[in-house]
């Protein structure tokens, strides 16, 4: 039996654990970083027991997969292919992604969709690919400015969210997290501003309960930075951020770790 201290012990523990906000930090490199200037990142951020995620491209992916593990960082690979080899030049695959150790992948990135003609029906194949192969997919989805200003936003995030989610079970969907990005404000410096991310994130989590009967975690991102990082985390329904621009300076990357565990 239990004495009642550690009894009470374990309680606190538990309630703390569910209470404390623990946000994930994902860091999208793009087409930046060498394996050295990668190296020399990793060196500033040190240690962590942060939710860190970094996707780096895939050179310095896969010459510091050993360094990031060392250091508690998760990562994975911005793209890839929903098959396992082939005459697909460019490509890489789930088999050569493994092998480096890789937990999570991105997909669906606003880049992806609209430079490499990334439709809702190859993110589809993307997705079930990614979650049946025992990873964690960070699907991104976000509307344009035009979608934003219409009103057509909500008609678009759904759209996104049943077609790239679709033919996944209950089970799967535990695989999964969403990146809500509106494409406006990807690169841009200006970040949506709290209330149409609470707005937007409240909504796509409804959608989520009538659709799929559960909610799926929500990082945002576009624009965040150092300086805004504590304001949006703090809202309740932000699950973490998805971070370009300001995950590149160890600085400012580390400043949002340091934010991510004290919301
Ligand atoms: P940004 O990029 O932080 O530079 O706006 C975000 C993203 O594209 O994931």
């Amino acid at each position: 039996y239990m004495n009642i201290t550690s009894l009470d012990q374990m309680i606190h523990d538990t309630v703390a654990k569910y209470l404390k906000k623990q946000l994930i930090v994902a860091g999208n490199w793009k087409m930046n970083m060498t394996v050295q200037e990668g190296m020399n990142f990793l060196e500033k951020i040190g240690n962590t027991d942060a939710n860190v995620i970094i996707f780096p491209p895939y050179t310095t992916l896969a010459l510091l997969a050993g360094e990031m593990r060392k250091r508690g960082i998760h990562y994975g690979p911005q793209n890839f292919h929903f098959l396992d080899k082939g005459a697909y030049t460019g490509e890489i695959s789930i088999p050569m992604i493994r092998e480096l150790g890789c937990g999570f992948l991105l997909a669906g990135h606003s880049e992806r969709r609209q430079y490499y003609n990334e439709t809702d029906d190859i993110l589809q194949k993307k997705v079930v690919k990614g979650v049946s192969s025992g990873f964690q997919v960070v699907l991104c989805i976000g509307e344009n400015l035009e979608e934003r200003k219409s009103g057509k936003w909500r008609n678009r995030l759904a759209e996104q969210m049943i077609l790239d989610l679709k033919d996944l079970g209950h089970h799967e969907l535990d695989s999964v997290l969403i990146a809500y990005e509106p494409v406006w404000a990807i690169g841009t410096g200006v970040s949506a501003s709290i209330e149409e991310i609470e707005e937007t994130h409240c909504f796509l989590k409804a959608f989520m309960r009538k659709i799929f009967g559960r909610e799926l975690p929500i990082l945002y991102g576009g624009s965040v930075n150092e300086n805004n990082a504590l304001k949006i985390g703090a809202c309740s329904v932000v699950d973490g951020f998805l971070i370009g621009g300001a995950s590149l300076d160890p600085d400012k990357f580390l400043k949002i770790i340091e934010i991510s565990k004290r919301v």
